[in-house]
Parts: structure tokens; C-alpha cells; sequence
């Protein structure tokens, strides 16, 4: 049976031991719950206004994201748009307050519907199953074809029907750090060319690249490394051949899937996942028609 703790900050996160003892003792209302998984951890407590966040429950939450990388926000009524953006900007700007952001994600303002799946409603933006059902969503982290790093992902279930796929979350710290020696080495200082996947190819719309990132990324705070990118962002590797670029890529993506620690999240009505969209990949199965799945998506925020 899971253990349920109260953090302090003389605790640290979840009750784990070991962070300065000469730090006060104030117990914040915020309680844990670790998910029988390689990784994460559900929150009860969180509340919401207009207004910043309280300092103590943020830096908390940093710490819990930095030791659990994965969030379950549990419990809680759901935000508004002004409570939700009032709450995640105090962890650094939202990524629609960076200009990678507005460019990304201009079309949440929007009363249109991007595509068969991603609708805007008044105060959020829903990714609706469709007639059709859903196309699979393949390992990724958001936003990783641009320039900025997007740290903090953030998806809120509203409804899941029976039969609906979960979110699947992988934690490419773990890949990075179980890399022989030997590809590590082979890795090191080389960078990925990145392109935006809704844009043609570069035969087709000519350019270098819309982004680039180390194969082996530094978190911008924490400064641990991960490997980084995806099948369908990662373009090529800079300073390879195409041909020792495509092995490379392969082997990469097939090391992760055997190596990654995985957590499959089946979702429980008015749950806020917010992950390390730096560290954790995420993704999810094609869904069959006639099954519903409607999650909200948040700004999220951008590198701090
Ligand atoms: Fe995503």
C-alpha cells in the first residue's frame, strides 16, 4: 500500500531524508503519494488563485520534480486559465511569454480547430479524441524543434472513457547515464539538427535547421544530462555522415526502449500531469474510434 507523507522542507520531498538539517521546519499543506513505477509521485494539496504562487510550495514542487520527474496532481479542483497561468509562472515564463512559444502555440488563440484532435475552449484548449479516433503519438518532448527548452509539461484529464490509451512517460536521464562508454564518447559534443515536424522537408522549404540541440542535453538549471530528441524531430546528427547519422539515431532509439525506466499513466477524471519535459519523454498509442479521451493542454513553461 503506498505511504502517504506530509513534506517539510527539513524532510525534503516526500518524506526522503538527508536535505539541510538547519532549514525550518514549516509544513506545507501539500502531501505525496509514490506511484508503484520507476518514477513519479501524485500531490494532493495543490490550490489555486490569481495571484503567485506561495515561494515554499513552489520550491518544493521544483524539488519534487527534480527527485520524482513526474507529478500527479490529484485531488484538486481545476484551474481556470488566469489561476493556472498565475500558478505556473511562478516556475519561470510561460512558453506564450517567449517568442519560440507564441510562434508555437499562436494557434490556442484561436476559436478554430487546429486539426481533427486539438479544439480551443473558452479558458483552455482541449485535445479531443475524434470521430476518427487518434493517430499514435510517438517518444517525444514537447517543443524539442525549437530553440528554447521547454521544462515543464503539463496535460489535465477531463474526460476517459473505458478503453481510452494512457500517456506513456520515459525517463531519458537513466538512458543517458547507462550509455556504454564507448557511445558516450562517440556523442559527446555533437549536435542534433532539429526540424519542426509540421514544416516540409528541407528538399521542399530549403534550410540548415529550426533547431539544434546537443544529442546530449544539459537541463538549463539542473544542469543533469539527458539524451535528447526524438524519430520525429531529430533530423540528422551534425558532423556525420547520413548514413553513420541514421545507424546512430537507430541505435539510440532502440537503446532507449530497452533501457528506459517506463511508467504507463491511465488517467483518473480532473488529473494534472506536469512532468520534465527536459529529461521525460512522453507518448501514446493510436485509440480506436468510439472511445472517449479528452485531455486540456496548458502553455506550460519555457526555460528559467
Ligand atoms: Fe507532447
Amino acid at each position: 500500500m503506498p505511504q502517504t507523507l506530509t513534506a517539510t522542507r527539513t524532510a525534503g520531498i516526500a518524506g526522503f531524508s538527508g536535505c539541510n538539517p538547519t532549514q525550518d521546519r514549516r509544513t506545507t499543506r501539500l502531501a505525496y503519494e509514490p506511484l508503484d513505477a520507476p518514477f513519479g509521485v501524485v500531490v494532493r494539496g495543490v490550490e489555486w488563485s490569481d495571484g503567485p504562487p506561495d515561494p515554499q510550495i513552489v520550491d518544493e514542487l521544483r524539488r519534487a520534480m527534480r527527485r520524482h520527474l513526474l507529478l500527479v496532481l490529484r485531488g484538486q479542483r481545476s484551474p481556470n486559465h488566469d489561476e493556472a497561468n498565475a500558478f505556473w509562472r511562478g516556475f519561470g515564463p510561460l512558453v506564450m511569454e517567449t517568442p519560440d512559444g507564441q510562434f508555437h502555440y499562436n494557434r490556442f488563440s484561436t476559436e478554430k480547430a487546429v486539426n481533427n484532435v486539438m479544439r480551443n475552449k473558452a479558458g483552455g484548449n482541449l485535445v479531443v479524441a475524434g470521430d476518427d479516433g487518434m493517430v499514435e503519438l510517438g517518444w517525444h518532448q514537447d517543443q524539442s524543434h525549437k530553440p528554447q527548452f521547454k521544462t515543464i509539461s503539463l496535460l489535465e484529464n477531463v474526460t476517459f472513457g473505458e478503453g481510452a490509451v494512457p500517456t506513456a512517460f520515459r525517463d531519458m536521464y537513466t538512458v543517458c547515464e547507462l550509455l556504454p562508454r564507448e557511445v558516450r564518447a562517440k556523442l559527446e559534443g555533437k549536435q542534433g539538427i532539429f526540424l519542426d515536424p509540421r514544416l516540409p522537408l528541407p528538399d521542399k522549404l530549403p534550410r540548415l535547421c529550426d533547431a539544434m540541440h546537443p544529442v546530449i542535453s544539459s537541463h538549463p538549471e539542473s544542469g543533469r544530462r539527458a539524451v535528447f530528441g526524438s524519430d520525429w524531430t531529430t533530423y540528422r546528427i551534425a558532423g556525420m555522415s547520413e548514413a553513420e547519422s541514421a545507424e546512430t539515431l537507430a541505435w539510440l532509439r532502440d537503446f532507449a526502449l530497452a533501457n528506459a525506466p517506463y511508467y504507463e499513466h491511465f488517467w483518473q477524471e480532473g488529473d494534472i500531469c506536469v512532468w520534465d519535459n527536459f529529461g521525460v519523454q512522453h507518448r501514446r498509442d493510436p485509440q480506436p474510434p468510439g472511445i472517449e479521451r479528452t485531455m486540456r493542454l496548458f502553455e506550460g513553461v519555457a526555460e528559467s
